[in-house]
């Protein structure tokens, strides 16, 4: 459950439409499935392994672990760069998740009721200008974040996960109706499905292969401080399995939702970048039966589902300092989101005062996004799918995960040992040349 609440979040119903829509559709979906499937999921097994072996704090898990292989020190960067990156991540996550708490306001007054393309990007222009108004909801989201303290990890968590899925289903099936009926649904279909392989750059698999990583919460320790809590009898397998294939169905569900709605209204493109998702949907909420509702509904779900995963993004640095730091829970997530809420006013900024500001093209924003699901997510898979198959003793994983069937251990182990190393290497490299010849 708790996995499920972390991977599902900002980045499938907000992430994946628009660098889907930014990458030029299928060739990108394609390349995104494939990374999920052959990259995503054997790691994110490692993780959930390494966790519920060390069962501690990723940093201190990964110290233990190393130690237990005999290995350096070297190892328990893992856990280090994880930190980081989930602080990095967090403080932009918690500026847009800002724009989905805005937006409740506005669709319980019923502001985008019967409203067009152009209105309703004048309404997001607005949103995106006022400066105070983003640090203010980004703000609220933050102290949501940090309040979970308060009501304690578990139990928050537990109810909103199994509440929210079915009902997110829900919204988004009626919003795939909506797209079937007044969308251009044959064009966004194929959008997504047709395999145009002219689109698709070293930078854009490069993209794919981050996102993959993002989704599924992985490379930040996020998954490994969560399989600490994981039952020895549990299967871990089984449960990576369920998880990334809800994760994919939300995502894919999203974009389905979206780009019929995008193509059938002239003012919007697929391309149009981070707005996609609060542009598009609108359109539909105001133009549907039981809109101001259903609306009302999605953007709170949007909410929980961003909050499920911020409180992941900031559990590994908080276990780290209230183990090894002497910190009680409250203080040390209330320092870790003052750090990721300054971090956030960059890009709060970067949507407007900043806006002109770049650094290789890249704005305040754009540069945390490359900085984590670019380059330090995957580094992270690159080196826990390392880590497990060359360094630590194979008996350590054969006997953590000796339910898992004798077949699907040796896939699994086959595919960590060459697959990944290999694929997200190469990736890796082509995609960083890529990006900084062009
Ligand atoms: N997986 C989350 C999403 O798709 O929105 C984001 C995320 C959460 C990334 C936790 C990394 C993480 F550790």
């Amino acid at each position: 459950m708790a996995a499920t609440g972390s991977a599902v979040g900002l980045g499938n119903l907000w992430k994946f439409p628009y660098i889907a829509g930014e990458n030029g559709g299928g060739a990108f979906v394609l390349v995104y499935l494939l990374c999920i499937l052959m990259l995503g999921i054997p790691v994110m097994v490692a993780e959930v392994m390494l966790g519920r072996r060390g069962r501690q704090s990723p940093i201190r898990t990964m110290a233990a672990l190393t130690r237990e292989a005999g290995v350096g020190k070297f190892w328990n960067g893992i856990g280090w760069l994880g930190v980081v990156a989930g602080l990095l991540i967090l403080s932009y996550y918690s500026v847009i998740a800002g724009w989905a708490l805005a937006y409740i306001p506005d669709m319980t007054q019923g502001l985008f009721q019967g409203a067009n393309a152009e209105q309703v990007k004048m309404r997001f222009d607005a949103l995106r200008a006022d400066r105070n108004g983003l640090i203010y909801y980004q703000s609220i989201f933050m102290l949501l974040t940090t309040g979970v303290v308060v009501f304690g990890v578990s139990r928050g968590l537990g109810v909103a996960v199994r509440l929210l899925m079915p009902l997110l289903f829900l919204i988004l099936v009626a919003l795939l109706v909506f797209a079937w009926q007044q969308g251009d649904f044959a064009r966004g279909f194929e959008f997504m499905f047709h395999f145009n392989f002219e689109a698709l750059t070293g930078e854009s698999v490069l993209v794919a292969l981050g996102h993959s990583f993002f989704t599924l919460s992985l490379g930040m320790g996020s998954i490994m401080a969560y399989g600490a809590y994981m039952p020895q009898q549990a299967s871990i397998g089984k449960t990576v399995l369920m998880v990334g294939g809800l994760d994919t169905l939300v995502a894919l569900m999203a974009g389905l939702a979206i780009f019929p709605i995008v193509f059938a209204h002239p003012g919007l493109e697929p391309s149009a970048g981070p707005e996609l998702l609060f542009i598009s949907l609108p359109i539909a909420f105001g133009n549907m039966v039981g809109g101001v509702l259903f609306g009302t509904v999605f953007f709170i779900l949007v909410t929980i589902a961003a909050w499920t995963s911020a409180i992941s993004l900031i559990e590994p640095g908080v276990a780290w300092l209230i183990e090894n730091k002497g910190f009680n829970r409250f203080t040390a997530n209330l320092l870790l989101a003052l750090i990721a809420w300054v971090l956030g006013l960059g890009t709060v900024l970067s949507f407007n005062d900043w806006s002109e500001y770049t650094v290789f093209g890249f704005t305040f924003f754009d540069g945390m996004d490359f900085l984590t699901s670019r380059i330090m997510l995957p580094t992270t898979g690159l080196l826990i799918a390392v880590f497990v198959a060359w360094v630590m003793p194979r008996v350590l994983s054969k006997d953590e995960l000796n339910g898992e069937g004798s077949v699907a251990y040796c896939l699994w182990f086959w595919m960590l040992r060459w697959v990944c190393p290999l694929g997200i290497a190469l990736v890796l490299v082509y995609g960083l040349y890529d990006t900084f010849s062009s």
